[in-house]
This record gives C-alpha cells, structure tokens and sequence, in this order.
C-alpha cells in the first residue's frame, strides 16, 4: 500500500515537473518494441569488437553484459541525439556511427552474454533499496529496478553487479543533472534527493548484489 502511495505521488511530481525539451526522441511504440526485439546478435558480436577495447573489467566503465537489449538501445540512441552527454564524448561519436540496425544488433549480443554478478551478501545501509523513504517521498529502488536488482521491462536497467564507480558517477550526473534522459524525469527526482553519502553506499550495494 505504501509502496502504491509513494508511486502516485512520484506520478504527480512528475507530470507536474515535465519540462518542455524532450529527455529522450526514443518513443517505445510497438514497432519500435518488435525492432530491438528482432535484433541480429551475430551481426552484432562483429561490431562488439569496436566496444570491448573501453568496456571490459580493466576499467570503469559500465559492463553492458547481461543488460536489457531496450535499455541499452535506447541510451545509444541518447547519445547519438545528444539526449544523453558522455562526459568523455567517447560514446556521443561511437553512437553517431552507427545506424538504428546496428544499435539493435549490439544491443540483442550483450542481452544474450551472461550478466556481471556480485558475490551477495550485502546490507543496504540507506534502508532505501527496498523501503524508500515515506518523509521524502523517495520510492523503494526495487520498485523499479526488480529485487535483485536485475532490471525491468522496457527501459528500466539491470544495476546488480555493475561497477560501483560508474553507479556512483551516474547517480551524481541524475542529481545535479547532467545526465538528463530519463523520461518523465524519474532518476532526476530521485537522485536529487539523495545524499552523496547514500550515492555511494547505494552504488556499492549494487555493485555487490548477486
Ligand atoms: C573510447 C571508449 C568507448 C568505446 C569505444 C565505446 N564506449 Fe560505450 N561508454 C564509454 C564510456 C566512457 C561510457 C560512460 C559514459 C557516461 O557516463 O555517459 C560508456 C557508456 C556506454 C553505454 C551506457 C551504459 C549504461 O549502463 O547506461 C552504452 C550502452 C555503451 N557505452 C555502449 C557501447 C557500445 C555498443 C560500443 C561499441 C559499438 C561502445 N559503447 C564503445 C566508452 C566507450
Ligand atoms: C520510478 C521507477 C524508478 C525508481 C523508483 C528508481 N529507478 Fe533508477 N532508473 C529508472 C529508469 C527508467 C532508468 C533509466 C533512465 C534512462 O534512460 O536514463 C533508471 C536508471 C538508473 C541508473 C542508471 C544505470 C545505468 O546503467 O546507467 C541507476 C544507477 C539507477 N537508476 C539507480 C537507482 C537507485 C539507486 C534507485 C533508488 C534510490 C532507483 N534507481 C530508483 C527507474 C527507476
């Protein structure tokens, strides 16, 4: 009940904080749907070969294995638009070179490899992850993001075993907005009413779940 309380609250901030730019030209029609849905993973392991250089475990940058297909089409859409900035630009011009077939067929090669995990065992120390917080109208990340982390259907992303670095550094892009294509707003409201401290402890949680 709490929970449901929390989420029309949230619904109402939302609609009352759209602003009038667009954060994402990605529309989740069924077409669009069907199309991510029928991308060509062999074609996309040959392209695969021009990320593995940046994302691979010598590095922070974010692991994309096991990520959901939509999600991950839709941020290389953002940031061929220019919806999403990557601070380094890296993936801003690695985006503009490929074409919606190919976002497609990367994005169905990563959905199919096995997910990075962490080892368990971890201990939420904010008491948001599956509570939220009632006084700040804050909802339980696992409303959204499912119990163990794994993410939900259609653009909601996998956060378990991700790189707590990069967790940490996108959250504190979400609060003070320079990571601003989350549709309807719904990452920038949270994160802005978080601390850094609880950033960090919630990245970390993440990064350790199984
Ligand atoms: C030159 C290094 C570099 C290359 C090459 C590169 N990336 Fe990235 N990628 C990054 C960095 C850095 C980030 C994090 C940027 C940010 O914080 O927005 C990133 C972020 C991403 C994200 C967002 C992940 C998330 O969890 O939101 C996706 C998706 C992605 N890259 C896909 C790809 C794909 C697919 C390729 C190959 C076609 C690729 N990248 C090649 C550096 C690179
Ligand atoms: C109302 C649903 C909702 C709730 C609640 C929610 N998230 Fe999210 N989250 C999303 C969506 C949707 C995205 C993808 C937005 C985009 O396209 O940039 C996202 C993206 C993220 C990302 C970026 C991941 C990546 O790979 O770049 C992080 C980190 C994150 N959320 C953490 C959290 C944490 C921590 C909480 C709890 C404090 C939380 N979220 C609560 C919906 C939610």
């Amino acid at each position: 009940m709490m929970k449901f309380i929390l989420l029309a609250c949230l619904g109402m901030t939302l609609t009352a904080n759209a602003g009038a730019e667009p954060s994402s030209q990605v529309a989740w029609t069924p077409q669009n749907l069907d199309f991510v849905k029928k991308g060509h993973a062999d074609h996309g392991q040959e392209l695969m070969g021009t990320c593995a250089g940046c994302h691979n475990e010598t590095n922070a940058n974010p692991n994309l294995e096991g990520q959901l297909p939509t999600y991950l089409y839709k941020q290389l859409q953002d940031y061929k638009s220019g919806s999403r900035k990557d601070p380094t630009t890296a993936m801003n011009g690695m985006a503009s070179t490929l074409s919606d077939q190919d976002m497609a067929d990367v994005a169905a090669w990563y959905g199919r490899q096995k997910p990075m995990r962490g080892k368990g065992g971890e201990e939420d120390l904010t008491g948001i992850v599956y509570r939220g917080d009632g006084k700040r109208m804050e909802p339980a990340c696992s409303s959204c993001h499912g119990n163990s982390g794994q993410g939900e259907k259609v653009d909601t992303p996998r956060l378990a075993g991700q790189k707590a670095a990069y967790l940490e550094n996108t959250l504190l892009a979400y609060k003070n907005g320079s990571r601003a294509n989350d549709i309807y707003r719904r990452m920038r409201l949270i994160a802005a009413k978080l601390s850094a401290e609880e950033i960090k402890q919630l990245a970390e949680f993440y990064a350790k779940q199984d």
